[in-house]
């Protein structure tokens, strides 16, 4: 039986990464759009047989995204693929995770059944919330697997230096998952903020810290960057205590309505992993993914 790792148009570069590391073919999914917007997909290579890893972020673009591992996925096991699994590094539509207002889709829990079928699915910190884990959403028989990239951000900040200087934030109570696991890696721990969101827009968090930042690097670390508000209110705060460097990191990089350009604009400096490729994409999560690949 033969092992393929397929690149979906959202995540060649990371996909290519596994495959180097786990030493197997790799190609690309051949993805095209027709004139009026139908999605097509095709395997360059045979599949017959193979244990097929599909790699595919959901962002840019999660509905095409989606297509293209639904279709991916069904072509495959028509044409005889003995295993599907899919690495989802960026897992869209979990944030909307209960009816909020009568009327509303319950939207994570209608992506996990079309994703069902896969035989296995990876992800990296999906935005869970109100559910504790993948197996609320999915069926037993799916091996719904969540990492995440604490790790991986740990490291990367480690390797910054002075750590002595920093000072550690989690711009919200739901960040404190990541923010104050990344501080304790390192021995540290992390000031989690209070945030109150009015709209997408309108957020007001008070910035309240136990040391003095003045002089000092400020990292805060969150799960996603969309439309960077999260950010920006805290920034603006840390700025005008004299906070000397200041560094947003976050897992994935949504970067909503230009929030890359803005955060930039306000002096921050902005990492993210490769689970969305962009180009503050400097942390790598293949090890990781690379480390719950089950080619049996
Ligand atoms: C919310 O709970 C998440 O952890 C993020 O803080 C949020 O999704 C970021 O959104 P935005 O960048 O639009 O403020």
């Amino acid at each position: 039986m033969h092992k393929l790792i397929i690149g979906g148009s959202n995540s060649r570069g990371l996909a290519r990464k596994i495959a180097q590391q786990v030493k197997q073919q790799y190609a690309d999914l051949i993805v095209k759009k027709f004139p009026d917007g139908d999605t097509y997909i095709k395997f360059p290579v045979s599949v017959r047989n193979s244990i097929l890893t599909i790699v595919n972020s959901m962002h840019p673009a999660p509905n095409d995204a989606l297509v293209e591992l639904l279709f991916a996925a069904h072509t495959a096991r028509e044409l005889g693929a003995s295993k599907i699994i899919f690495v989802i590094p960026y897992l869209a539509y979990m944030r909307q995770d209960k009816r909020f207002h009568e009327g509303e889709a319950v939207s994570n829990k209608i992506i996990a059944k079309l994703l069902e079928c896969c035989d296995e699915l990876i992800t990296v910190d999906p935005h869970l919330h109100r559910i504790q884990g993948l197996h609320e959403i999915f069926p037993r028989h799916i091996r719904a697997i969540s990492l995440t990239a604490v790790k991986p951000i740990a490291e990367y900040i480690q390797r910054l230096g002075n750590l002595k200087n920093i000072e550690f934030i989690g711009p919200d109570i739901e960040s404190s998952q990541w923010a104050d696991r990344v501080a304790h890696e390192l021995g540290r721990h992390a000031v989690i903020l209070h945030k109150k969101r009015y709209s997408s827009e309108t957020i007001r968090t008070k910035v309240k810290m136990e040391n003095p930042v003045r002089g000092k690097t400020v990292i805060l670390v969150d799960d996603i960057i969309s439309t960077g508000h999260t950010m920006i209110e805290p920034i603006r705060q840390l700025k005008s205590m004299g906070a000397k460097k200041i560094y947003c990191i976050a897992v994935h990089g949504v970067f909503a309505e230009d929030a890359l350009v803005k955060l930039q604009k306000l002096g921050a400096t902005v990492v993210c992993t490769n689970t969305i490729e962009n180009k503050v994409a400097k942390i790598d999560v293949s090890k990781l993914i690379v480390g719950h690949l089950r080619f049996v």
